[in-house]
């Protein structure tokens, strides 16, 4: 049977439809609301307000679940190569063997970056931050690659963003160190590949450990999709307006880089670092974040789906204890960080509101371990969430009900006044 939600309003009732999930979620589909009653909703930071169907990530944050395409993010991490993982997400099935070597090629043949972008690169002022530095070149893709009228074409250049933004994410450490670039090799996977153009230098040839490329491999799995949050909420949105693949996905970029969503992995190593170095401990980093006329949150923590502990947080402690453990190496934050989530675990505020560690509390230290400056996190995090932005955007456009977003509001201010001239005022 239909299940309907009966809304009674100035004595008028209306059934509203209820649409439910292939997971037995429930929403009331309201899109008749306006028409019948005249009423919108109200929902700042969109808290209870479902802005699509979608067929590639469920998550429970009650019992900490999260899947792509069905599939426990546990098991990709565990057994699956990111390319893979990103196949996966963008065509909603793994690949056959064929299909995932044809993905490959096409990874290759797009990995290399138009030398004219170079030029962009070395003019950004040195202090400029990577995540806007990558915000804007990948809106300037359009101008290299402008080619996105078929579906043939609009396919090349989903390929091509994976492929380009790891070459100009690794171009853009280079050049601000002032290093000579590192080519892409098509002899190396997806992960070794970054890491090679990276650190490889004419002087202390990059060694490629099993265990880094490891890490990192789980590092961006973990990060590949997470449904409606911010930054795929902005590339959702703006690529509504029908804007080109790129322009979608530089707002992502640029949603990401706050420190409530990606921007947190800078942000917690920038917290542990003060911890430790700066006086007071842990301890009062975690009365500071209890304390309400304190702006200061413990970053890392936190989530507003997950109110069990992150399931991507469990999979980055344990990679991150194994990844120093054989690199054997020791990270003074990994203890501060381990007594920072023990003492937030067992506090009464930590435990009243459902606070745990989210994945980016122990992610920053995996990235320091494998060598990524800390101004560099957030691309890291962006990389990985690639896959998961292009397979929502080309969800968005292949729905024969694409609509351009745009919500309503509640108006509060002034009610209508005559103008005043500047004289008489
Ligand atoms: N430290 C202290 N208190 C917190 C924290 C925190 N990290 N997070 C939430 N709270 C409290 C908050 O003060 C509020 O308390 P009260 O109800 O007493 O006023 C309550 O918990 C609910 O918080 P909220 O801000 O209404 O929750 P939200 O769903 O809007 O925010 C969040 C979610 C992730 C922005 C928030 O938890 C936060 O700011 N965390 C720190 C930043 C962080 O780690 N972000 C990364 C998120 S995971 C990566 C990603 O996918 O983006």
């Amino acid at each position: 049977m239909n299940k309907t939600v009966t809304l009674t309003y100035e004595g008028k009732q209306i059934e509203l439809p209820v649409v439910t999930g292939s997971e037995g979620e429930e929403a009331i589909d309201i899109s008749r609301l306006r028409a019948e009653t005249g009423l919108i909703t109200l929902d700042p930071g969109y808290v209870n307000t479902g802005s699509c169907l979608s067929a590639i990530t469920f998550m429970n944050g009650e019992k900490g679940i999260l899947r792509y395409r069905g599939i426990p993010v546990e098991q990709l991490a565990e057994h699956s190569s990111f390319k893979e993982t990103a196949y996966l997400l963008i065509n909603g099935h793994l690949p056959n063997r064929d299909e995932l070597t044809q993905f490959s090629v096409m990874l290759n043949d797009h990995s290399l970056v138009h030398t004219d972008m170079k030029a962009f690169y070395q003019n950004y002022p040195r202090a400029s931050h990577p995540m806007g530095i990558l915000s804007s070149m990948v809106n300037a893709l359009r101008s290299f690659y402008p080619a996105l009228d078929t579906e043939e074409q609009i396919d090349i250049a989903m390929t091509r963003l994976l492929a380009k933004v790891r070459t100009m994410a690794a171009m853009s450490y280079k050049i601000s160190r002032g290093h000579e670039l590192v080519l892409p090799r098509p002899d190396l996977t997806f992960c070794e590949n970054f890491l090679n153009m990276m650190f490889d230098t004419p002087v202390t040839p990059y060694e490629i450990k099993r265990e880094v490329v490891n890490a990192l491999r789980v590092f961006w799995i973990l990060h590949a999709d997470h449904e409606q949050n911010c930054s795929t909420s902005s590339v959702r949105m703006v690529g509504s307006a029908r804007v080109n693949l790129y322009a979608a996905i530089s707002s992502g970029i640029a949603a990401l880089w706050g420190p409530l969503h990606g921007g947190a992995n800078q942000a917690v190593i920038e917290m542990l670092t003060e911890i430790q170095t700066g006086g007071g401990g842990y301890k009062k980093a975690i009365e500071r974040a209890k304390d309400k006329k304190d702006p200061f949150r413990l970053m890392g923590f936190g989530h507003r789906v997950y109110k069990t502990y992150d399931p991507r947080a469990k999979i980055m402690k344990k990679t991150c204890d194994e990844l120093l453990e054989s690199l054997r190496l020791e990270d003074p934050l990994l203890d501060v960080a381990k007594k920072l989530e023990e003492t937030a675990l067992s506090d009464q505020y930590f435990i009243d509101h459902n606070l745990y560690p989210n994945v980016d509390f122990y992610s920053g230290i995996v990235l320091r371990a494998i060598g990524i400056p800390t101004n560099m996190f957030t691309v890291m995090f962006a990389l990985g969430r690639l896959p998961g932005w292009i397979a929502q955007w080309k969800e968005s456009k292949d729905d024969p009900n694409w609509k351009i977003a745009r919500p309503r509001q509640i108006y509060n201010g002034e009610t209508e006044y005559a103008y005043v001239p500047i004289h008489a005022r």
